[in-house]
């Protein structure tokens, strides 16, 4: 079986005095997307970058822009993101009263809109607004983080969400996040995912960016 994914590198575990040097290597090495981990301190304990990033990178980069709010209230900064150069929004529905208004408003931004959920969030949860969302992001990981272990518990939640999208008549894209490798990339894709987003896999990989996305491209389409 092959069949073709989209690769989103996280700049998470870039190096934070290059940014750019590593947006530019991930892009030339055929990355999809690029993906920008939005931590505030608050929905997570960890506090990384912000729009301005995002609008810095713009003018370096071609790629979708693939932005990840792990914060809370993420309405209060959608416009800022979309004027800045993000392609996507994804958000977490525990961090705001009303998700199905927020989604209206990433759209009316101009912008794709995806909804995250954590390992211990039920897809039901997003089950009513569905049809509203561009990517679900099922996060292999618990979110705040970069290099952790990859919950092979969550392979059963990517079958289940395929098998609601087509039962429903749905189409979205299905993202997954955390603790993606060359080893781990065949589990998730064989389960269903379209997107990879993958971060120390990527940059702290031994033979570079580059090396490392053809590792995990051709895992994953080698099934
Ligand atoms: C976790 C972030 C992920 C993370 C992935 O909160 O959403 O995007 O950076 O990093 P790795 O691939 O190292 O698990
Ligand atoms: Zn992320």
């Amino acid at each position: 079986m092959s069949k073709p994914v989209k690769l989103s590198p996280s700049l998470l575990a870039a190096d934070f005095g290059a940014f750019a040097d590593d947006a530019v290597k991930v892009r030339d090495a055929g990355a999809e997307y690029l993906h920008f981990d939005i931590m505030d301190n608050h929905y997570v304990p960890n506090l990384t970058f912000g729009p301005d990033l995002v609008r810095a990178l713009r003018k370096r980069s071609d790629a979708k822009f693939d932005v990840h709010l792990m914060i809370e209230r993420p309405e209060s900064v959608v416009e800022e993101f979309a004027e800045a150069g993000s392609d996507m929004l994804t958000i977490h529905p525990e961090a705001t009263y009303h998700i199905h208004r927020v989604l209206g408003q990433i759209h009316d931004a101009g912008m794709k809109a995806g909804v995250a959920l954590n390992p211990g969030t039920p897809i039901e949860l997003i089950e009513w607004v569905l049809p509203l969302v561009d990517r679900v992001l099922i996060m292999t990981v618990n979110p705040g983080f970069g290099g952790q272990s990859f919950l092979h518990s969550m392979i059963p939640k990517i079958i289940a969400l395929r098998r609601l999208e087509e039962r429903d008549g749905l189409d979205f894209e299905i993202g997954v996040d955390g603790g993606i490798s060359a080893k781990t990339a065949p589990f998730v894709v064989k389960a269903g995912a379209d997107v990879l987003i993958a971060g120390s896999a990527v940059f702290s990989h031994i033979s570079g960016p580059a090396a490392a996305l053809a590792e995990i491209r051709t895992a994953a389409e080698t099934l």
